[in-house]
């Protein structure tokens, strides 16, 4: 089977906080309605899906010239795949050459190593920014393509 992304739908905000619940448990997992929330306000929000099941989802706020990546997240069942790193470059087409900003907790090899490998660098640290984990923060930016 292949893996369609394309828009996220409010039909898919709960399971994207089933998946929330099992990725972020320890860090105040979204419920349905930020995802709502986030949709409604006209944010770029992206669904994975494979054989009709969402199996990630990737999210980013545009503001002024600068763009946010609010979340990414891949079905534990299907990491490993390429899943991340499409939803992550289809956030980076869409931020269209602005800087882009996100926040990642310290301890999160994997997202650091992906992040790392498509531009990002660490720019500064946010310590207890995590709740209620009180775990800390990079914050990471890509640079604007000149
Ligand atoms: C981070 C995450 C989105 C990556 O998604 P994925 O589909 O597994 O990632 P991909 O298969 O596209 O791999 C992309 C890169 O991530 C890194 N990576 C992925 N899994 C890794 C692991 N177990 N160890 C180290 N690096 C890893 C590698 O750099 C990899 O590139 P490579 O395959 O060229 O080595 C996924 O692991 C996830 O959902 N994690 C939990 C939620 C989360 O932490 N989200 C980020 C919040 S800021």
């Amino acid at each position: 089977m292949s893996v369609l992304i394309g828009p996220m739908l409010a039909a898919d905000a709960q399971r994207c906080t089933e998946l929330e619940r099992l990725l972020f448990d320890s860090d105040d997992p979204w419920r349905p309605e930020a995802f709502l929330e986030a949709l409604a306000a006209g944010h770029y929000y992206l669904a994975a899906r494979e054989g009709g099941s969402l199996i990630g989802y990737a999210g980013l706020a545009r503001t002024g010239g600068e763009a946010e990546i609010h979340t990414l997240a891949v079905d534990p069942a299907h990491q490993g795949r390429g899943i991340g790193r499409a939803l992550l470059r289809a956030m980076l087409d869409h931020a269209g050459g602005a800087t882009v900003l996100l926040e990642v907790r310290t301890d999160n090899e994997s997202a650091i190593q992906l992040y790392r490998s498509e531009g990002f660098e660490v720019i500064g640290t946010r310590r207890g920014y995590y709740r209620p984990s009180g775990a800390d923060a990079f914050t990471m930016r890509r640079q604007a393509s000149l």
